[in-house]
């Protein structure tokens, strides 16, 4: 087979060096091999001094003091919403809105423009493969207005299933929400085509980026999307920062999320003006550190550069699935490698999913197991966990081998 480094531009050797974690044993000759990028990335060393440093020189609260620290610090998190505009693809940064994450940012678009423009009976489309992220909020919604609720089913192969879809726009849906790749399945959605059929027939398309804007480049502009939601923490940022875009015009209208300082223009004793965008939706003192971290980690993956990134991950996908496939009584769960990011969930024969991983961690292997947030998607594949190893731009093709070696191990421990 093919060296992975030959397929791509990205020199993974220089990448790991960037990240100090991988330099870590997990026990004494036992070094880490992580494979859990899906639940949260490693932060190379660029990410952490840029956090570092915003503590030990530039600590003060934005947009409030006319004192050089705190024109320094509004400075960089002004900065860092710049980059994130830029890395989506979008030149008006008033679109971006920092939230705590993906998940707190989808509940902004439901508690707000939702519970605005939502009534009794309207139409809702989300897909069976979502994450609780992106079917709470909604079920939350739909209980308190009434909201009807459909859903893309999957295939067997793993894909959204486009003519189910067709018939469900034909019921005039106001919404359609949907994964841009999932976090079980790996499955990366034909997004573009979805929000065109959106707005085709009226509805507003709402993306969940949290697994698709890490991995792979991802324009907020040429998807034509009116949200798109992800969370810094997979996208070697620090964790407490997300982003919420949103298309001027809905944001415009949309009534604010949470009330307090620096969301307000005016306010009296008994009502308020908002503030302009984007720090309508900013309620109180929001994450300053993490707004450098994420902006530091936009730069680092930009330097990296997101197209050799997704086609390293993509040639190193292809190896692990071949790889697992290898191993008797190893089922791995989603489409062939052209329609998938580097997700890999499975199962072994007579073996539950906790046991695999936690001999796995003996090896240092770190996988996850369990229903990965995707309850519904579970019940549909008949499972009630999965195991699941999670590539990113700092694996190599050794470390699966690790985990193929790891699970040969797990097979003859349990004596399947
Ligand atoms: C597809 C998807 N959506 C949303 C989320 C929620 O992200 P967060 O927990 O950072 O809000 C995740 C996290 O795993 C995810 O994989």
């Amino acid at each position: 087979m093919e060296p992975v480094s030959s397929l791509t531009s990205l020199d993974v050797e220089r990448v790991r060096e960037d990240f100090p974690i991988l330099q870590r044993e997990i026990r004494p000759g036992v070094p880490l091999v992580y494979l859990d990028s899906a639940a949260t990335s490693q932060k190379p060393a660029s990410v952490i001094e840029s956090i570092d440093s915003y503590y030990a020189r530039t600590n003060a609260n934005i947009h409030r003091g006319i004192h050089t620290l705190a024109e320094e610090a509004t400075a960089g998190y002004e900065a860092a919403r710049a980059k994130v505009a830029k890395f989506i693809g979008i030149s008006n940064a008033r679109q971006v809105i920092f939230t705590r994450n993906a998940t707190e940012s989808i509940n902004l678009v439901a508690q707000t423009w939702g519970r605005a423009n939502l009534h009794s009976g309207d139409l809702v489309i989300l897909t069976e493969m979502e994450h609780h992220s992106n079917l709470v909020p909604w079920q939350m919604l739909a209980s308190e207005k009434g909201l009807r609720l459909e859903f893309i089913p999957v295939t067997d192969e793993g894909l959204l299933d486009l003519e189910v879809y067709q018939t469900l726009l034909a019921q005039g849906p106001r919404l359609v929400a949907f994964t841009h790749m999932s976090n079980v399945l790996g499955t990366i959605t034909p997004a573009k085509e979805i929000i065109r059929l959106a707005h085709q027939s009226g509805a507003l398309a709402l993306v969940d980026g949290a697994q698709s804007v890490p991995h792979f480049p991802v324009n907020a502009a040429d998807l034509d999307a009116d949200f798109l939601a992800f969370s810094a923490h997979k996208m070697c940022g620090p964790t407490g920062i997300g982003v919420l875009f949103g298309k001027e015009a809905l944001l415009e209208a949309m009534p604010p999320f949470l009330g307090g300082g620096d969301m307000i223009r005016k306010v009296f004793l008994r009502s308020f003006t908002p503030n302009e965008l984007p720090h309508k939706f900013e309620a109180g003192t929001p994450a300053i550190a993490e707004a450098f971290g994420l902006g530091a980690a936009v730069d680092y993956l930009t330097s990296r550069g997101m197209e050799p990134i997704a086609s390293y991950e993509h040639g190193l996908t292809e190896y692990a699935l071949d790889r697992l496939e290898e191993v008797p009584g190893v089922h791995v769960y989603g489409p062939p490698a052209q329609n998938r990011g580097g997700v890999l969930s499975f199962t072994m024969d007579g073996i539950h999913p906790h046991d695999v991983s936690q001999v796995l961690d003996r090896y240092g292997v770190a996988i996850r197991a369990g229903h990965h947030c995707a309850m519904p998607l579970h019940e549909k594949l008949g499972l009630a966990a999965t195991s699941r190893a999670s590539l990113y731009l700092y694996n190599r093709t050794d470390e699966i081998d690790r985990l193929v070696e790891a699970l040969y191990t797990v097979k003859k421990i349990f004596g399947s």
